[in-house]
């Protein structure tokens, strides 16, 4: 049977055995299990269905306990810790050998993340190894941002759920490869590329990647499947060229009164692009579970988090 709850102990226990446990994290929750041994790795491949070429993020509880498992730390990424903390940003550096191939699929380079939430990082301090997590859904669909939606993609799969409450921020870590000269950021998610310009004192170039190219396979065109046809536009254009028969809208912050109330999630009723960014997997969840055919949806302002919201609405169009 399924179990979830706050069971620190329990979930320390199950991953020392090896097993998967679902943890929460500020951005979405993670299917965790020991980075160091293979065959626990090898359990999030398969319960996910992920394919091996899409290498897996280590989570630790600061950045000087990554130090066993990289084969530096630059003095930039250092600084940037030191202004930022724990929080919505994988630093990609070459790896130890510490680290199975499996982990990395093969790179020699490991994503480094230290998440901002009180339950994983004291669940990494009972540990004596870093934790691997993608983001807890099967491959290529919305990543969960609260513990029921664990249970309701994965629920049988995995040996605990690690109850944290719904994620404050809501979108994946921004993913920055700091391995090169020159920083890169390859996924952009929870801390936006203005935020991280203005840490680390210098313009980022934002890599954009192909499906042809994936880099950062969370970057592959169709990714973020939410279950139903979803088109994204500026509103109210978007609405104009479409039949609104069997449809939903996601919209940013305002309600559109000539439609039906209930087909409608408004992802920022106080006009906040944070608070947008933190209800958009659960929108497009609720969403989906309408008896409708079509999701249209609002396309954000260009600016901070927004970016990484269109990034992500994008994918899920793009199925
Ligand atoms: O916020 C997050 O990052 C969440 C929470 C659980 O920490 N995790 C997450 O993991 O989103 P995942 O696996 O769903 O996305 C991680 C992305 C993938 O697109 C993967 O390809 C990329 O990071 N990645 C991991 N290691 C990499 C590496 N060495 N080089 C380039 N990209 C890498
Ligand atoms: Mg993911």
């Amino acid at each position: 049977m399924l179990e979830a709850g706050t069971d620190l102990s329990y979930a320390s226990a199950c991953l020392k055995q090896g097993k998967t446990v679902a943890i929460p994290t500020e951005t979405v929750y993670g299917l965790a299990a020991n980075a160091l041994a293979v065959t626990a790795v090898a359990e999030i491949f398969r319960i996910k269905n992920r394919p091996a070429f899409d290498p897996l993020i280590v989570h630790v509880a600061s950045l000087e306990e990554a130090t066993p498992y990289v084969a530096l730390i630059p003095d930039l990424v250092k600084r940037l810790y030191a202004q930022l903390g724990p929080g919505p940003i994988t630093y990609i550096l070459p790896k130890s050998q510490r680290i199975p191939d499996l982990v990395t699929a093969g790179h020699a380079t490991v994503g480094i993340r230290i998440p901002d939430h009180p339950l994983t990082l004291a669940l990494l301090k009972l540990l004596d190894f870093p934790l691997a997590a993608p983001s807890a859904n099967p491959f290529g669909f919305t990543s969960p941002t609260t513990a029921q939606h664990v249970a309701d993609q994965l629920g049988s799969e995995v040996a605990y759920i690690l109850d944290g409450g719904p994620c404050r921020v809501g979108l994946e870590s921004t993913i920055l490869d700091a391995s090169g000269d020159k920083l890169k950021v390859l996924r952009l998610g929870g801390l936006s590329l203005e935020q991280l310009e203005v840490a680390a004192g210098r313009s980022i170039t934002e890599v954009q990647l192909s499906s042809s190219n994936p880099q950062a396979p969370g970057m592959l065109t169709r990714h973020y499947n939410p279950g139903k046809k979803l088109l994204l536009g500026a509103f109210p254009a978007l609405l104009a060229n479409h039949s609104l028969e069997r449809t939903a809208l996601l919209t940013f912050k305002d309600y559109y009164a000539s439609f039906p109330i209930q087909n409608q999630y408004v992802l920022a009723p106080d006009g906040e692009m944070s608070t947008a960014a933190s209800r958009l997997f659960a929108g497009l969840r609720a969403l989906a579970q309408l008896d409708v055919d079509l999701i249209l949806a609002e396309s954000l302002p260009e600016i901070g988090l927004g970016r990484a919201i269109n990034d992500r609405l994008r994918r899920a169009a793009a199925q």
